[in-house]
């Protein structure tokens, strides 16, 4: 199987559907941005819609509103939990079954533009999303950082011995982070993809903001703003696992 039927095959799992189905809510990151750059009555396409964490919140605000996805399963999903909103099983590479300059906002959330494989099926994507939206229009998504090397230590127990398991449990887990990240092409090259444990692996695409920001702006959107994954807390180059993108349709 190549990759991308992995992928494919992997967002398709009944175990992975129901995951999705117990996700509810925005993260504080979400809720920022989506408040800040969506406006009410905006015309909404939140692709990669998974089991509909988003369709509530992106729904109640847009005037019309798609949720679509490549997984059948993950739609039939977001299906059950929405029966009123609309949904659509389509490939983010190839969105010709819906009209050009149609959507004021596109949302790609939780870094579902990480997993088109390969570089030619993933730029597609973005190609397909200037098309699809009007001029002005917002690209919202976050992909993966490769430069993230370590992990936030959790919070402290309450009892020393708490304490103490949480320290132990925090190295391990940062040398693990560490060493796999050390031996990844894309921690060096900024870019690229690598297969990460998720879902019981994935093929993932990530970059650090510089190589975002190149590649989308070749398309003829202009960044607006880039934040870290767990803002409203700062970030940093070798913490953050993701980046958030806002980026805005500037040129045909
Ligand atoms: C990490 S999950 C996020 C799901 C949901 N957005 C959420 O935040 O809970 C990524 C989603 O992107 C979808 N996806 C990945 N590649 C896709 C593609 N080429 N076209 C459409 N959807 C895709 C997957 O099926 C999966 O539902």
């Amino acid at each position: 199987m190549d990759s991308h039927t992995i992928n494919l095959s992997r967002f398709r799992n009944p175990d992975v559907v129901a995951e999705y189905e117990g996700k509810d809510g925005l993260r504080d990151c979400e809720l920022f941005l989506y408040e800040k750059y969506i406006c009410n009555g905006d015309d909404v396409l939140d692709l990669g819609v998974g089991a509909g964490r988003t369709t509530g919140f992106l729904a109640g605000k847009a005037r019309r509103y798609i949720g679509a996805d490549y997984s059948e399963e993950m739609i039939a999903a977001s299906r059950k939990r929405f029966p009123e909103q609309e949904f659509l099983v389509l490939d983010g590479a190839d969105m010709r079954m819906l009209s050009s300059t149609s959507f004021d906002v596109i949302v790609f959330s939780f870094n579902g533009l990480s997993y088109l494989y390969p570089d030619k099926q993933r730029l597609a994507c973005v190609q397909e999303c200037h098309r699809l939206l009007r001029a002005g229009g917002t690209f919202i998504f976050s992909l993966p950082n490769p430069s993230s090397i370590f992990i936030r230590p959790s919070r402290a127990g309450r009892t020393p011995l708490q304490t103490l398991e949480g320290v132990v449990r925090s190295i391990g887990a940062n040398l693990f982070r560490m060493a796999q990240r050390l031996t990844m092409r894309p921690f060096w090259t900024g870019r690229g993809y690598a297969l990460l444990h998720a879902h019981g692996g994935l093929n993932t695409y990530m970059a650090i903001p510089v190589r975002v920001l190149e590649e989308v702006g070749a398309f003829g959107f202009s960044e607006v703003a880039t934040y870290p994954e767990d803002y409203p807390r700062r970030g940093s180059r070798f913490v953050s696992r993701w980046y958030y993108y806002v980026f805005r349709k500037t040129q045909d």
